[in-house]
């Protein structure tokens, strides 16, 4: 057990939001009932949002309040952390619906009036977030009609508070990205537009700060002097379940490399900010985005290995294969699994290897990043049968085992002198109860609260696109014959296409898969 102090107790507060509504675009989706109910559930049970608070569910299924209401107990009453919970009938009560076309400029005529007589019912002095959980092909148009419609005024960020939360992709390629944020600028300012990325708000991936700053005696080891590569993995063991309509037109890179992986790496390898705040974190990653090589996109080869998923078998069950998925076409090269490497080209990091992975049907979930060391200058032990100099590696454990892990050499008792490797480990579940279930709740309540730290800024969108577009629209222009050498079948169950194992063997190193 570790020896925990809380160190500083006034930021371990619990926050509470000022009185405010939301409305949810895409209720009906799986986002809402999955992630966005139970967040803002939570944040209700948790007493991190106040009693002068109300939801309005949108989408154009026609619904009444009272059906909504059900709904929304429903998807509480089954959940297995709330299902006991006294509260669920008090916020069920403070939600509602209204149906409309997303295009259709009366239907946000007929929101707003609705709004404002929630509004002066459950006091909320007009404050209200805006959550798209709609495709990204109708983020433009609902934005548009919300300004038009008076309900989001450009500028409002304080009494009231007009706020919009994005869902990732914020475009498809660095143009699209820019005229997507240039269209939002003229209804929103950028203090207003909070572009949420989940991995932002999960804790193991915000200790990766505490981590590096709270610490004095990693920074003298985190570059490359000390360290041999890293590696960053978010494999996952499930399909793309009914998504192809989004799937297929995005695939893995856009889906996972852009967004998540980059903000990944980000945490890794930004210079220490000042402080912690809004600005400083995200002028740092700025500088660290700027510093990334250019991918070679005359071999895209040498930087990258793409996979798709063949049928198979994963936990003995059968799975189909991507091109056999509902609506994915059947010659379709879209990657399900991507592996690169990426330098930055900068004082600290200089020659050393950051290895991203990313891929569906994969053995196991695992996220993680490894931190792997040097090896040891010279070979002592040879002469108890270890033919290869030794290395540390630091791992920060997303999912699962959440938590942090030194690997490490050490005797073994009782034999003469016998070598083995161990771990150290932080376990958040051993140390702090329960599983971690944060993500969304802590996003929701910095917007509803103002601060954007957790949230990717336009500027960093653009340039993680910079980077990924050449290589992305390299591979679309390719013939079917070079897709089809580039997109390699693997099998579901494994960690991905054996070019990926070969990928990094090349370079004398081994991927880590637990
Ligand atoms: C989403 C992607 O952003 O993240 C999904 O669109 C992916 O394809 C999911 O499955 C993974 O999130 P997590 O938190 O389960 O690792």
């Amino acid at each position: 057990m570790l020896n925990q102090t809380i160190i500083s107790e006034g930021i371990c507060q619990i926050s509470k939001a000022c009185p405010c509504s939301i409305v949810i675009f895409g209720a009906s989706g799986d986002l809402t009932r999955k992630k966005l109910i139970p967040a803002l559930f939570n944040l209700y049970n948790n007493g991190n949002i106040p009693d002068n608070f109300f939801l309005v569910g949108s989408a154009r299924t026609k619904i009444s309040d009272e059906d909504y209401q059900k709904i929304v107990s429903d998807i509480l009453i089954k959940n297995e952390l709330f299902a006991a919970s006294p509260k669920i009938n008090d916020f069920a009560k403070r939600c509602f619906y209204h149906s409309g076309d997303y295009g259709d400029i009366n239907s946000y005529i007929e929101l707003k009036d609705k709004m404002n007589s929630l509004s002066t019912q459950f006091k909320t002095e007009g404050n209200c977030v805006f959550n798209l959980a709609i495709p990204a092909t109708l983020y433009t148009k609902v934005v548009e009609m919300l300004g038009k419609s008076g309900l989001l005024i450009r500028g409002s960020n304080e009494k009231p508070f007009h706020r919009i939360i994005i869902e990732k992709p914020f475009g498809r390629d660095y143009n699209s990205s820019v005229e997507l944020n240039s269209f939002i600028d003229t209804y929103a300012s950028d203090k207003q537009v909070y572009r949420i990325d989940h991995y932002m708000g999960k804790d193991t991936v915000q200790n990766i700060y505490v981590f590096r700053y709270g610490n004095s005696i990693f920074e003298p080891i985190w570059n490359r002097n000390c360290i041999d590569h890293i590696q960053i993995t978010v494999a996952e063991d499930i399909g793309i379940g009914n998504r192809a309509g989004f799937y297929d037109q995005a695939g893995q890179m856009r889906d996972m490399l852009q967004n998540h992986l980059m903000h990944l790496l980000t945490c890794i390898a930004i210079e220490p900010p000042v402080t912690l705040s809004e600005e400083n974190l995200r002028n740092e990653k700025k500088k660290l985005l700027r510093s990334i090589r250019p991918f070679n996109v005359d071999n895209i080869s040498e930087d990258f290995v793409l996979g798709q998923y063949d049928y198979g078998k994963i936990n003995n069950e059968q799975v189909k294969a991507y091109r056999s998925e509902t609506d994915v076409p059947p010659n379709s090269y879209t990657e399900t699994f991507f592996a690169t490497k990426i330098f930055i080209d900068n004082w600290r990091w200089q020659g050393v290897p950051f290895y991203l992975r990313s891929g569906k049907r994969l053995k196991s979930k695992l996220s993680k990043i490894s931190i792997v060391f040097k090896k040891t200058p010279t070979l002592i032990f040879q002469d108890l049968g270890i033919s290869d100099r030794l290395s540390n590696v630091i791992s920060f454990n997303i999912y699962p085992d959440q938590g942090v892990s030194l690997q490490f050499q050490a005797k073994i008792p009782e034999q003469k002198m016998c070598i083995g490797t161990l771990n150290m480990d932080f376990s958040y579940q051993r140390e702090f109860g329960s599983e971690l279930t944060s993500d969304y709740n802590y996003l929701i309540l910095d917007c509803m609260m103002g601060d954007q730290t957790l949230f990717w800024r336009k500027d960093n969108v653009e340039l993680s696109w910079k980077l990924l577009t050449p290589v992305l629209e390299k591979i679309e222009n390719l013939s079917e014959a070079e897709k089809r050498e580039l997109v390699h079948q693997y099998l579901p169950g494994s960690w991905g296409p054996k070019a990926s194992e070969k990928f990094i063997e090349k370079d004398n190193r081994k991927w880590i898969n637990k």
